[in-house]
């Protein structure tokens, strides 16, 4: 009996690994100048493989960011290259790649007419068709471009920004620095965490154009330095306005502070006319004590209740750094849970999977990409099941190693 269960579960789980498609994922790489393709393969005895599928030389002098149109299956890639000082503006690049079913990459478009230092885009939706939202670290500015990308086309828009002096960290925040653009949960505007103005930019998108329009700021805590934010929403949330006083927000957002080390939680409301309004709800360090001297927050991800940051340079886990996981409350506040091991060295980006089950750790330098495993029910972070290096390690304070990894779903 015992021999004939245990060769049917063999077979079992042989019908499944067949059945599992590899999975894909795609990771940017700094000194390489190259966008990755990874393929994480399930072995017939349930084990992972994570291995190199393909690779292309491409997105300019320092690949930074990919974003994936899944309906499209087309990729773009944002360029770090440039700057603006007071002497000089130099642009950096924007490229559109087809990524093919097998994860094969190939250029679609290339404009050079994105200002410098383009370090994140997010894509979203007018009445005909998407646009992309560009923002740009070096190059303190906002770009926006008309969908489907093509060769040397200019920005729709271009929003660029100034300090009238120094904030509160001078040798980080002596101009303005957007470091992300994302969508709020409606679709109706675009968020830009300014980690040198200590702003959160907020857009208004106007449908029918596709342009953005300027709303007031999100004034963050000084010397934060907005980083990176994401939303929580419950289910109906985007379509109630004007919501009695004192529930329970149903639109929050979090942001992760890179200067301060700290995560900022707001109710977010939407007045029947015009723009967001924000209220602080929380504030934590998302670590076991402070934060130790040197150590800066990165990515942040949430996943049910889950809210995951990386830890950068906290070498908490025999030289590598951490991934700390807090938990939202019903009211929208956070409560630290724990850091684990984010198998690497600088964790600048992480991407949790649809299925909510595994977790891509995309650490700058030691530039590896390092699946471990997320129970979807608790939220905990398990094991490394799969880990691989791309590319070549950075030196610290370069822009060198991985920059950036997602999945294609
Ligand atoms: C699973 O199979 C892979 C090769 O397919 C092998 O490298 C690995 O050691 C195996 N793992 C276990 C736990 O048997
Ligand atoms: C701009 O040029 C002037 C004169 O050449 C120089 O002194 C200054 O340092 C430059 N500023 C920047 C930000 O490079
Ligand atoms: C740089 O970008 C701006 C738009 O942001 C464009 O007007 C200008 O022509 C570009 N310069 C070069 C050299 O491509
Ligand atoms: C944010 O700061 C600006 C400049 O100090 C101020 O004018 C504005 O009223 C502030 N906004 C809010 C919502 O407090
Ligand atoms: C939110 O809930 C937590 C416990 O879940 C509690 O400690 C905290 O005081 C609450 N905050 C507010 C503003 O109600």
């Amino acid at each position: 009996m015992l021999s004939r269960y245990t060769s049917t579960l063999v077979l079992l789980s042989f019908g499944l690994a067949s059945a599992v498609p590899a999975t894909k994922l795609y990771a940017t790489h700094y000194s390489t100048k190259t966008v990755y393709t990874l393929s994480l393969d399930r072995t017939s005895n349930g084990s992972y493989a994570l291995t190199e599928a393909s690779s292309l030389e491409t997105c300019g002098t320092y690949p930074s960011w990919i974003t994936f149109d899944s309906a499209t299956r087309t990729i773009y890639c944002s360029d770090e290259y440039g700057w603006k000082n007071a002497n000089e503006s130099v642009n950096g690049s924007l490229t559109a790649l087809a990524a093919a079913e097998d994860g094969t990459l190939s250029e679609i478009a290339v404009t050079g007419s994105a200002p410098g230092s383009g370090v994140h885009n997010v894509i979203y939706d007018g009445e005909d068709g998407q646009f992309l939202a560009v923002a740009h670290y070096s190059g303190s500015a906002i770009s926006t471009y008309k969908l489907p990308l093509e060769g040397n086309a200019d920005p729709l828009q271009v929003f660029e920004f100034e300090l009238s002096g120094p904030g509160a960290v001078p040798d980080r925040q002596e101009a303005p620095h957007p470091h992300q653009a994302l969508l709020d949960p409606t679709g109706g505007f675009v968020l830009v965490p300014d980690l040198g103005a200590d702003l959160v930019r907020v857009f208004a998108i106007d449908k029918s154009s596709g342009k953005l329009s300027t709303c007031p700021s999100l004034n963050y805590t000084a010397g934060g330095g907005p980083r990176h934010g994401v939303f929580w929403t419950g289910e109906d949330a985007p379509k109630i306005r004007g919501r009695a006083p004192g529930a329970a927000p149903q639109t929050i957002l979090y942001v992760a502070g890179e200067l301060n080390g700290e995560v900022e939680a707001f109710a977010v409301s939407y007045p029947t006319a015009g723009c967001l309004g924000f209220r602080q709800i929380d504030v934590d360090v998302p670590y076991p004590e402070a934060l130790p001297e040197g150590a800066s927050l990165g990515e942040i991800r949430l996943a049910g209740d889950n809210i995951y940051v990386s830890v950068r340079l906290d070498a908490a886990f025999d030289g590598d750094d951490s991934l700390a996981n807090l938990r939202r409350g019903g009211n929208g506040t956070l409560a630290f849970k724990e850091i684990t091991s984010s198998n690497g060295v600088l964790p600048r980006t992480f991407a949790i999977n649809k299925a909510g089950d595994l977790v891509a750790v995309g650490n700058q330098l030691s530039s590896n990409v390092a699946i471990v495993t997320r129970d979807p029910d608790t939220g905990a972070l398990g094991e490394v099941v799969a880990d691989l290096v791309v590319g070549v390690p950075g030196e610290p304070n370069t822009l060198e190693g991985l920059s950036s990894i997602i999945w294609d779903e």
